[in-house]
């Protein structure tokens, strides 16, 4: 079975799990979000799991989640939590049973999507006057190391701008097209 899942990556807050909603319900495909898996298996939330066991097991599930999804034969919309392709073998597997789709955008938009959310443990940040340049920076510093993962996307769509919604509508075209382009090959 070759590429027949669809992946959204990208930075947190880039609304990989809304424009995944809304792209499987165009599709008619099953909606599975890695982050929403981990906490039913566990039973807590992300930021539980991080505060009580650590990030490292919270990768660990994560890894296994990406690995259950990638074998399962039948297609599926999945959206990745922004720090997924860090593991080598889950990139592999991504890769390999779908089509990857970075959502990009940048680190001033990605603020104002996450500045008032708390579900996010690795963009805390204590109240305090210069907050906001803070997490700017945080938001730089990571998203440049990440940003190589993430551009090794089979389709690559700047997101700002433009409603969850019409994101999904442009990824119909765009993964017809690839499809058309790569037919046969994967
Ligand atoms: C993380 C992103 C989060 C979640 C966890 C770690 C990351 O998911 O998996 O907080 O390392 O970028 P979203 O990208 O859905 O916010």
């Amino acid at each position: 079975m070759k590429k027949r899942h669809i992946y959204l990556t990208g930075f947190m807050g880039a609304g990989k799990s809304r424009i995944g909603r809304h792209l499987a319900d165009l599709l008619n495909l099953p909606f599975v979000d890695t982050d929403q898996e981990i906490e039913k298996i566990v039973g807590k939330t992300v930021r539980q799991i991080f505060e009580e066991e650590g990030e490292a097991f919270f990768r660990r599930q994560e890894a296994e989640i990406v690995r259950r999804v990638s074998q399962h034969p039948a297609p599926r919309v999945v959206a990745l939590g922004g720090g997924a392709l860090n593991d080598s073998l889950s990139l592999e597997n991504i890769h390999r049973s779908g089509i990857v789709i970075y959502l990009k955008s940048a680190p001033e938009a990605i603020f104002k999507r996450v500045a008032h959310s708390r579900k996010r443990p690795l963009l805390d940040v204590d109240e305090a006057p210069d907050r906001e340049a803070i997490l700017i920076k945080r938001i730089k510093d990571l998203l440049q190391k990440r940003e190589r993962l993430y551009l090794k996307a089979d389709i690559i769509i700047d997101r700002d701008g433009l409603e969850a919604e019409q994101v999904a509508e442009h990824l119909m075209f765009q993964i017809e097209l690839y499809r058309k382009e790569h037919h046969g090959k994967n």
